[in-house]
């Protein structure tokens, strides 16, 4: 195996573990560190360089973690600060790296300053630190502009004053328990400048940084044009999104994690649009990698496929960055159901309910699977979240009531939100909840397809999602797919994704097929791994990597 390149980062595989729903060492139904440290071996069986843990910090958990009311310790649920300690420790000796989630935009209504913020009066320094305005209209009754939350309804609300009296408003971009903080405040921007120095100091790899391009805001917190669309239009034009300010406070971290020994890396988490808007977060003095949302959100269609890996390619060159490369995570809906609904940009954000059309699995799989297969070969770094290496579709059918996300509550427009994709994961089929831990207990109940699904179902099966996912990254590591070049090939029609990636002297030829008719595989090129059945002919809906280059060879026709 070729040794790691440096930076580590550049062309790395980070596995993406939500400490609720991985591994849940005490029983209590929410995974833990403890969990997390025991399942580690999991990643190095299946060949990723690092982890990315979302947020274990205490939180009175309204926003699953991503409220945090103290950035310096681990929630009681999730284990300690020893345990944390622990786990990086087991991560560094088996050769994984450790990233944690940063979430700077906004603390949790119960941390400490938010409370003395609603103690103290309005204009005091307490105030200073969070955005907090007077309402407009008769006795301030309206909120000071129409900004929405994202999670649905307006982003401000109403405080009481100490003495009783009807108070000021505050700013929240998400639930109303997550107060945004004011980005302008050095306060603000020192305490956070210590909270990475404790997490660097303790040996974290980096950082994932959440709602990186909400934390500034346009100076008078004017109106928002009537018409925006907050779910998936987020740009500059909106006044809380993507201010160029914001990329101050990226060059000052840049300045801070340099300062550390052993490439640390800045993930920022950008819902940002157009790609070179993206690119503006990975110049060289700022983050090491921007999630390319442009990307997850492509419809399953050749030509969008194209479009968007040239795009996203060229963004980043143009600052000398890489491109990152991801299609799940715990905010959208698993790509392994996603690509089995009706293909639009925005087939990505709104939940799937019982109420709405069910998908075909076995499309989704089929699709994720070559999705997959299609963005592990390409040049860059790529993130996984946990359980797609299982095929898991998102769990569609879960009742409201035992739904969590604040989405679900707050939305205006029927979203069920975010928990379909936040279901434990299955371990071992016939254990109490498939494994995940010993009792039983889940916080959110599985479906009984995780079952078949579990990684014991998987392992050595030579089909299964998960050795697929074990080929695709041990071929992309030993053929330097991350570091390669990427050249589309032509000749294949309009619904194939071809694509050559030479890298050291290697080539590797790359077709997806996304039409609806088989095409023949040329024979003189050996299939180094393909994500369907394994034939002479590629089948709709799959992906084959082959060992070489097809230039001159007059390409493949379609068969029909
Ligand atoms: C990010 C997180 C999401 C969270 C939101 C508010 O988008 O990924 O889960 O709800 O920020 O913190």
């Amino acid at each position: 195996m070729p040794s790691a390149p440096s930076p580590w980062w550049r062309y790395a595989v980070i596995y993406q573990v939500y400490p609720r729903s991985w591994a849940d060492a005490d029983g209590d139904g929410l995974g833990d560190l403890p969990g997390i440290t025991s399942r580690l071996p999991h990643l190095v069986e299946l060949g990723v360089d690092a982890v990315w843990i979302s947020p274990f910090y205490p939180s009175p958990q309204r926003d699953a973690g991503y409220d945090v009311a103290d950035y310096r310790d681990v929630d009681p649920r999730f284990g300690t600060l020893d345990d944390f300690d622990a786990l990086i420790e087991r991560a560094h000796a088996l050769g994984l790296k450790v990233i944690v989630d940063l979430v700077p935009n906004h603390s949790s209504s119960d941390h400490p300053w938010f409370q003395e913020a609603l103690a103290a009066a309005p204009g005091s320094p307490e105030r200073a630190r969070y955005i907090f305005r007077d309402g407009r209209g008769p006795g301030g009754d309206s909120p000071p502009n129409n900004w929405r939350s994202k999670f649905g309804g307006s982003a401000w609300t109403r405080i009481t004053e100490a003495d009783g009296s009807p108070g000021q408003w505050y700013l929240h971009l998400f639930d109303e328990s997550q107060p945004d903080f004011d980005w302008s405040h050095a306060e603000v921007r020192s305490e956070f400048e210590d909270i990475l120095r404790f997490w660097l100091d303790r040996g974290v790899d980096g950082f994932r940084i959440d709602v990186a391009h909400g934390m500034v805001k346009t100076e008078g917190f004017p109106d928002a044009p009537d018409d925006y669309d907050l779910a998936v239009d987020p740009t500059a034009s909106q006044p809380m999104w993507d201010q160029p300010a914001v990329h101050d406070i990226f060059r000052s971290w840049r300045r801070l994690v340099d300062t550390y020994d052993g490439d640390r890396l800045l993930c920022a988490e950008a819902w940002v649009r157009p790609d070179e808007a993206l690119a503006r977060y990975v110049r060289p003095d700022e983050c090491h990698h921007s999630f390319n949302f442009g990307y997850l959100m492509t419809p399953w269609r050749a030509a969008d496929q194209r479009e968007s890996i040239t795009r996203s390619l060229e963004a980043v060159r143009s600052v000398g960055a890489v491109q990152t490369w991801v299609l799940s995570n715990h905010d959208v809906v698993r790509h392994a159901t996603r690509l089995a609904v009706p293909q639009t940009t925005t087939s990505v954000i709104p939940g799937i309910g019982p109420d709405d059309p069910q998908p075909d699995a076995e499309l989704g799989l089929r699709r994720a699977r070559a999705a997959t297969a299609l963005m592990l070969a390409l040049p860059g770094a790529a993130y996984l979240y946990q359980g797609e290496e299982l095929g898991l579709p998102e769990a569609t059918t879960l009742p409201p009531d035992v739904r969590q996300d604040p989405t679900f509550w707050r939305s205006d427009d029927g979203d069920v939100g975010r928990d379909g994709c936040r279901v434990p994961v299955p371990w071992e089929a016939d254990r109490p909840a498939f494994g995940f831990n010993e009792t039983g207990a889940t916080w959110l109940p599985q479906p009984a397809v995780y079952g078949q699904l579990s990684v014991d179902r998987q392992r050595g099966v030579p089909d299964s999602t998960f050795e697929l996912y074990r080929s695709l990254l041990a071929l992309r590591r030993d053929r330097g797919l991350g570091r390669g070049e990427l050249s589309w090939l032509g000749g294949f029609g309009t619904d194939v994704v071809a694509f050559a990636v030479v890298a050291g002297g290697t080539t590797t030829t790359v077709l997806a097929n996304l039409g609806d008719t088989p095409l023949a595989l040329p024979s003189q090129l050996d299939v180094l791994v393909t994500s369907g059945p394994a034939r002479r002919d590629l089948l709709p809906d799959t992906t084959v990597w082959l060992d070489g280059d097809l230039s001159g060879t007059g390409g493949i026709s379609s068969r029909a």
